[in-house]
């Protein structure tokens, strides 16, 4: 049985690896653990572009030019923004990418790291009833994507918070959204055509869509003690428990404890409610017991999306909207796949093995 590719090598890599029984991901050579102590998002896109494009970018000038981009991007859709409103963030974020130039250069890699960047508050303030906020090209990536969003100068641990997350949410091989965009890729369409096929493939609920529901599931557990019976009788329905399971991990998801790490410094900072972060660890514990019993066979452990959920709640995104904050981290591995593609691979052209009726002399209804 085909269905789902388990296990097909479709590409070789040099930008990331998972390791689903160690629970390891390496991105270009640096541990995932490494990275989210010592880098900032801006450096981890320097090193994922590394060798991907002939005018760079240097880990130096990248903040600077990625600055410059959100601020070329603001300027030329703020014009689209108004009237592409009333759609949801992320079909707004899709719609709004249609307008940028497709291309293969540098130039177009950044606005598409900027894009979400500046859209994403954009569209949160535009439903929130008010006006998107310009950038501040001199700001770190996080720092301005915050400041967009509420109007205010965001504290320090804020920006940690939401610099670690775009560093653990930046590749991560060959997912369904990453393989979307190198197939495009292989076809030589431009970087804007592969990066909107892949926000397309991410926003549904069994990849990027998940944090939105998480929050859901919080919501009408409201407390600890109704946990079990509700994931209970969410399984006996026949739903899936939205935060937990993972193609390639059998054992716990690393992201999702380099984003709780995360959530835990916004703890401290006294930008979480404590109690919110015990129902959530109360839920987690109760649902992989409950899953264990359901599934024997089959290891589902707590998955990035879990903590994701709480970590963009407490920096004040919206729901719907918590797939565009994945694109803007996500955008710079679909960049990487996508210019590795073309650089180095073949067309992408599978087969389908065909289980139809063998064909015969039949003569269509209508025919003469
Ligand atoms: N809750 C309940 N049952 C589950 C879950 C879950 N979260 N995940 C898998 N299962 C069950 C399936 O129902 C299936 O059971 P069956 O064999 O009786 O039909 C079995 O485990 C295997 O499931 P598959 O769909 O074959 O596993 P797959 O590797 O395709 O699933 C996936 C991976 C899609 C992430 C799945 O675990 C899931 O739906 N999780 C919930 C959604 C989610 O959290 N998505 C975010 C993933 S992380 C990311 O993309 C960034």
């Amino acid at each position: 049985m085909l269905s789902g590719l388990d296990d097909v090598i479709a590409a070789e890599t040099v930008l990331s690896d998972v390791d689903g029984q160690a629970g390891r991901l390496i991105i270009r050579g640096h541990s995932l653990d490494e990275l989210v102590g010592t880098a900032c998002f801006e450096d981890v896109v320097a090193l994922l572009w590394t060798d991907l494009f002939p005018d760079g970018p240097s880990a130096e000038r990248l903040g600077v030019e990625l600055g410059a981009a959100r601020a070329r991007l603001f300027d030329r859709l703020r014009v689209h923004t108004a009237h592409l409103a009333e759609l949801a963030p992320v079909d707004f974020l899709l719609a709004c990418l249609t307008r940028v130039p497709d291309g293969n250069d540098l130039t177009t890699a950044l606005s598409l790291l900027a894009a979400p960047a500046v859209l994403t508050p954009a569209v949160i303030r535009l439903e929130r009833g008010l006006e998107p906020i310009a950038p501040d090209p001199t700001r770190s990536q996080a720092s301005d994507v915050l400041r967009m969003l509420s109007g205010e100068i965001p504290r320090i641990e804020q920006v940690r918070a939401l610099d670690r997350y775009l560093v653990t949410a930046s590749d991560h091989g060959l997912n369904a959204s990453t393989f979307t965009a190198r197939v495009i890729a292989s076809t030589h369409a431009g970087l804007v055509s592969a990066i909107i096929g892949a926000l397309c493939a991410l926003k549904g609920p069994l990849h990027g869509g998940a944090p939105g529901p998480i929050l859901d599931m919080l919501d009408d557990i409201g407390r600890p003690e109704r946990a079990g019976p509700w994931l209970e009788a969410a399984l006996a329905r026949g739903e899936r428990l939205m935060g937990f399971g993972h193609r390639i991990y059998r054992v716990r998801d690393p992201r999702a404890d380099a984003v709780k790490g995360a959530l835990q410094g916004l703890v401290r900072g006294g930008h979480v409610d404590p109690e919110r972060l015990r129902l959530a660890e109360a839920i987690e514990r109760a649902a992989l017991e409950v899953l264990a019993r359901h599934k024997p066979g089959r290891p589902l452990e707590t998955n990035v999306e879990f903590y994701t959920a709480l970590l963009l709640e407490a920096l004040g995104f919206s729901r719907d909207a918590f797939t565009c904050v994945f694109a803007a981290s996500r955008a710079a591995g679909w960049v990487a796949h996508a210019r590795e593609q073309m650089l180095h691979g073949r067309l992408i052209r599978p087969q389908s093995r065909y289980v139809g009726p063998p064909a015969r002399e039949v003569r269509l209804a209508g025919s003469a």
